[in-house]
């Protein structure tokens, strides 16, 4: 009896200091916001021109603001395998948006995640990058939104299952996964490379989309890193070379990429052609090329693991390459080439090439059936596209051409089955 009572004490005992825990790390301020900004700050900008060019490159407009409303009205759905968010109002309105905040306040929401009064937020707005940003930075921000047009606009409430609908929930993921932590420059690297790493890990949050989350939503690093799902696209790793790698990438190719949205190695499609459209294409010169310099130094990782699909049986195979070869020389091979080597520069080559042959089909399927743009951009005014086929193929024909071009000219990829076009068909473009 008494070592029954005793133990069940020590398990109280233990719950409590677990729970303590948890409460300590889920909560816990920063208080080391020491860290300069590792950057040559531009001293031709004014400190508002400075906020409104951070604004651009940290992409606030893509989540807060709906295509044809105010900017920064906020209620941009969007879709996670959790339930709808709708991105908040960040314009100064006193009483929808965060007219009524602080400089602190505004701090406190992107360096430790908290709303003015200590709400805790959804890491689906990026403040777990976020958090790397100096002070400084978020000061500039802020004073910027200051100046923009407020709008009176409530911010509609998110539609979450249960438990992630409770806010509560937060502080255990927070516990797990959210540490609040300003970028530290490192010694040993070249100020460009502080620069970029200072912007892909906090402010541009590529990680946000390019790297997995565990059923909880939180991002892990990994040994073997694997890439994000986002809104129906898929974001490669970026440090693997048969996904987004581009460490053996010439500089001027991947400057091309983020600010062209066009390179001789690649193109950006999707959310990634959103990213440059109204992010990155108005980076300057310096930075652009310091995260070109800090991706290219990212050590190189292995293949992700490849998702379980089902198998397809040869005669399967057969018959879907046949009919997908067939298909292809009357839809693709007037832009694509007859041997999948494209029409420069109208059309990109598919043999060969990463963006077709890595083993997520989801990209592929995705171009095929709603067609695309690269961004247009000041280096790609006028850009190509390419025509949707959702109405024109079924299924089954749009699996069977991708599998055809995924396995020809030298590509080595698994085939695509209609059961994994269906699964993409549905939901917006992104
Ligand atoms: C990927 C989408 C996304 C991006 C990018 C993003 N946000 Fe948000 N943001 C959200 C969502 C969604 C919320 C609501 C979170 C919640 O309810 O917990 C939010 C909340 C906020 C809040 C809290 C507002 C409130 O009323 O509680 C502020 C402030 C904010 N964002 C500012 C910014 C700034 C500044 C940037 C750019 C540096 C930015 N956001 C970029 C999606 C985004
Ligand atoms: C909103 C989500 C999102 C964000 C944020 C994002 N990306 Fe991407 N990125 C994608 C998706 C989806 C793709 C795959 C489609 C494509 O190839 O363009 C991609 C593709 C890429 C590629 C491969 C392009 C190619 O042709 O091989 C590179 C490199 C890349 N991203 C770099 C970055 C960098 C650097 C950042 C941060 C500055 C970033 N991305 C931020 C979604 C995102
Ligand atoms: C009118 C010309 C045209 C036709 C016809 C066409 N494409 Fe494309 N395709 C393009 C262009 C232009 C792009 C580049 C668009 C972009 O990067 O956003 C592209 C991109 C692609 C990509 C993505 C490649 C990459 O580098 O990211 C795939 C896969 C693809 N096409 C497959 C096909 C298939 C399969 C067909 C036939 C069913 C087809 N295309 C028909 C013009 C065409």
């Amino acid at each position: 009896m008494i070592i029954i009572r005793k133990l069940s004490f020590g398990l109280l005992a233990l719950a409590a200091v677990a729970v303590t825990l948890l409460l300590w790390r889920g909560l816990r301020h920063d208080h080391d916001v020491a860290g300069s900004s590792p950057l040559p700050i531009d001293t031709t900008q004014t400190p508002l021109e400075r906020g409104r060019y951070l604004t651009q490159l940290g992409d606030c407009m893509a989540c807060h603001t709906v295509q044809g409303s105010a900017a920064y009205s906020g209620g941009r759905m969007i879709t996670t395998p959790f339930g709808r968010f709708y991105s908040p109002n960040i314009t100064p309105d006193d009483d929808t948006g965060i007219g009524r905040w602080s400089a602190d306040d505004f701090w406190g929401a992107l360096h430790e995640g908290r709303a003015k009064g200590g709400k805790l937020l959804y890491p689906v707005f990026p403040y777990t990058n976020y958090t790397r940003m100096t002070r400084d930075d978020s000061d500039a921000i802020y004073a910027y939104l200051r100046t923009i047009a407020p709008v009176k606009q409530a911010s509609r409430e998110h539609d979450l299952k249960w438990p992630v609908s409770w806010r509560v929930s937060l502080i255990g993921w927070r516990a797990l996964f959210f540490e609040p932590a300003v970028f530290k420059p490192q010694a040993d690297r070249s100020a460009a490379w502080n620069r970029g790493a200072y912007l892909v890990q906090g402010l541009a949050h590529c990680s946000a989309c390019h790297e997995a989350r565990n059923a909880l939503g939180g991002v892990q690093t990994r040994d073997n890193p694997a890439g994000g799902l986002v809104l129906d696209w898929y974001a490669p790793v970026l440090s693997a070379a048969v996904e987004a790698g581009v460490q053996d990438w010439p500089q001027a190719d991947i400057v091309a990429l983020l600010s062209v949205g066009k390179s001789a190695r690649g193109s950006a499609l999707g959310p990634m052609a959103e990213v440059i459209y109204e992010s990155l294409q108005h980076g300057s010169d310096e930075d652009i090329a310091a995260m070109a310099t800090y991706l290219q130094s990212l050590p190189v990782t292995a293949k992700p693991e490849p998702e379980a699909q089902p198998r397809v049986l040869p005669n399967d195979l057969l018959r879907a390459r046949a009919n997908g070869a067939s298909l292809y020389a009357k839809n693709c091979a007037q832009c694509h080439g007859d041997d999948g080597e494209g029409r420069a520069p109208a059309a990109p080559a598919l043999a060969g090439n990463r963006a077709v042959t890595m083993d997520s089909a989801v990209n592929p399927i995705r171009i095929v059936l709603f067609g695309g743009y690269t961004p247009g951009t000041a280096g790609n005014p006028r850009p190509f596209g390419m025509p949707p086929f959702s109405a024109a193929m079924s299924k089954q024909d749009v699996a069977d051409v991708l599998s055809y071009v995924r396995m020809s000219w030298g590509n080595q990829a698994r085939a695509v089955t209609a059961v994994e076009v269906e699964r993409l068909s549905g939901g917006p473009l992104w």
